[in-house]
């Protein structure tokens, strides 16, 4: 049996904004499914508060013994004290999270780097540094099958009103990612959940990647189709690597179950293409 490597895909829990039993029930469910890793791509709080990343760190601790890793969003950088927003964004973030921030986590042949796209002067759009880009995902590729990015603003949306969440300076972005053989891009922020593949909106981008938004894991700040979701990535690090991406959504009974999922797999030089998409 090929080894397979499976991330639970966390987005947006906005600690400060989560209805009673839900954080129950994503745990419980996480428990059953038995994930290698736990990435969570930002929007950790609502309001950047130390109560708000104390509780996010509770929930983290009952993750364990699962690692988890985790870049910041918009919202883990504080809004209305101007003060800290300019001199010192992250420094709850930092304080509270310093083991999990914008870490790499390498495991059986597959890589994910967490990568800040959050700037204190761009709320809804991010931004980044592409050098600082470069130099994260620069790394040896020798025993490394598939490479994960993971931001915290998406690279692409299905609806048009999100376009201007998107982020910042993404076709600069896509090319470093592209050099870097970076074979997944992950992100969040919109809460509405998204898989597709890269060449439909950066046709000019040779090797297809896979483009993955999750929703928001856990707070009632959801969009219409769009209940509590998180993405399940199963990955099988092989020569000819496999992928596959699970949405689970909230059900009444708090549990989260398979919503749909997409196949992918790696053709070569010209990069991933899709195998199928089946609702379950
Ligand atoms: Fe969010
Ligand atoms: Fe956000």
């Amino acid at each position: 049996m090929s080894p397979r490597v499976r991330i639970a895909h966390l987005s947006d829990p906005h600690f400060g904004t989560i209805l009673p039993g839900v954080a129950e029930g994503l745990l419980a469910t996480l428990a059953e499914l038995k994930p290698d890793l736990v990435l969570l791509t930002g929007d950790i709080t609502q309001r950047a508060r130390r109560s708000q990343f104390r509780a996010a760190k509770e929930f983290v601790r009952q993750l364990k013994p699962v690692p988890a890793i985790a870049v910041p969003g918009n919202h883990d950088i504080p809004l209305f004290n101007i003060f800290a927003r300019l001199f010192y964004p992250y420094w709850s973030f930092k304080n509270l999270f310093k083991d999990l921030l914008e870490k790499d986590y390498v495991y059986n042949g597959v890589r994910v780097t967490g990568l800040n796209s959050t700037s204190r002067w761009r709320h809804v759009q991010g931004d980044f540094n592409i050098e600082r880009i470069r130099r994260r995902l620069d790394k040896p590729h020798s025993g490394i099958k598939v490479r994960i990015a993971a931001f915290h603003h998406p690279m692409d949306c299905a609806k048009h009103v999100d376009e201007k969440n998107l982020l910042r300076g993404r076709e600069e972005a896509i090319l470093a990612l592209h050099d870097a053989q970076v074979d997944l891009v992950v992100g969040g922020h919109i809460h509405d959940p998204f898989v597709c593949l890269s060449h439909h909106r950066y046709p000019g981008v040779p090797r297809s990647m896979i483009l993955s938004v999750a929703g928001t894991c856990l707070s009632w700040r959801t969009r219409k189709g769009a209940p509590n979701s998180f993405n399940l990535i199963d990955v099988e690090p092989t020569d000819r690597p496999r992928i596959s991406i699970t949405r689970y959504d909230i059900r009444e009974s708090m549990r989260f179950t398979p919503e749909k999922t997409h196949e992918f797999e790696c053709q070569g030089s010209t990069g991933w293409g899709h195998l199928s998409s089946n609702e379950t």
